[in-house]
């Protein structure tokens, strides 16, 4: 699976492709270097939530579970009219994610908020209902797991209609359907949130199982209706 990830890399993000594949190395390198866990989203996935960005027209993008800002450098590289807010737990991943952004060129697009997700996600609800803030056109769900349908739950609430939520890791090596994992709070995380977003009258959604470098996983992938604005239920 690597072995093909390099291979579609070496071709489809050679050149003058942007960001700078020598830069996304070395933001990866540093991140490694900073002691950060290795589980950013593969090259293949950014360039994926790039390209999605750029087919919405997203301009107000969301990201839950920055890490080391390498997921946040596609999204803002989609275009210089995008704007990420992205929040993370880790003050020190935080403040090596805004050296990265310095060196992708990204950082006045980018607003970090240093918190727990839990206790900052209802704060940008707040002003996004009071207009102070504009309706989010696309998120990135990639934090703890246990509390992805409360993520969920919130980015639904600042979705402007048509809107675009992807959650990352919902396979997981297949142990989503695995009994014997139910119990890791990852895995029930992941099943609570699949099984309430697919209730829910808010939202269609699908999920693609992947292989690469991030091994055997998958992407959650939603659209906000339409035609349920606003709708609290
Ligand atoms: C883990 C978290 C991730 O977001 C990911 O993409 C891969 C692994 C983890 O916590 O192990
Ligand atoms: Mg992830």
């Amino acid at each position: 699976w690597s072995a093909v990830d390099k291979y579609n890399w070496s071709h489809l993000h050679a050149g003058n492709t942007k960001p700078d594949p020598d830069m996304l190395e070395k933001v990866l390198q540093s991140s490694t270097d900073g002691g950060l866990p290795p589980i950013a989203v593969s090259p293949a996935h950014g360039k994926f939530l790039q390209i999605q960005a750029r087919l919405m027209g997203a301009k107000n993008i969301m990201e839950v579970g920055m890490l080391g800002g390498y997921s946040t450098i596609w999204l803002a590289s989609s275009s210089p009219d995008a704007k990420v807010t992205s929040i993370e737990i880790d003050e020190d991943f935080a403040a090596l994610a805004k050296k990265h952004f310095g060196w992708a060129g990204v950082e006045k697009q980018i607003e970090v908020k240093v918190g727990s997700a839990m206790s900052e996600m209802p704060k940008l609800v707040e002003e996004v209902k009071a207009g102070k803030r504009e309706k989010i056109d696309l998120a990135f769900i990639d934090a703890n797991k246990p509390n992805n349908l409360e993520y969920f739950n919130w980015c639904v609430e600042m979705a402007r209609p048509g809107a675009c939520i992807i959650i990352d890791n919902v396979v997981r090596m297949g142990r989503v359907v695995d009994p014997s994992a139910f119990e890791d709070p990852n895995v029930a995380g992941t099943r609570r949130a699949i099984e309430a977003i697919g209730k829910d009258s808010r939202v269609d959604a699908t999920i693609l199982q992947m292989v690469g470098d991030k091994s055997y996983d998958g992407f959650l992938t939603a659209i906000v209706k339409r035609d349920a604005s606003g709708s609290s239920h």
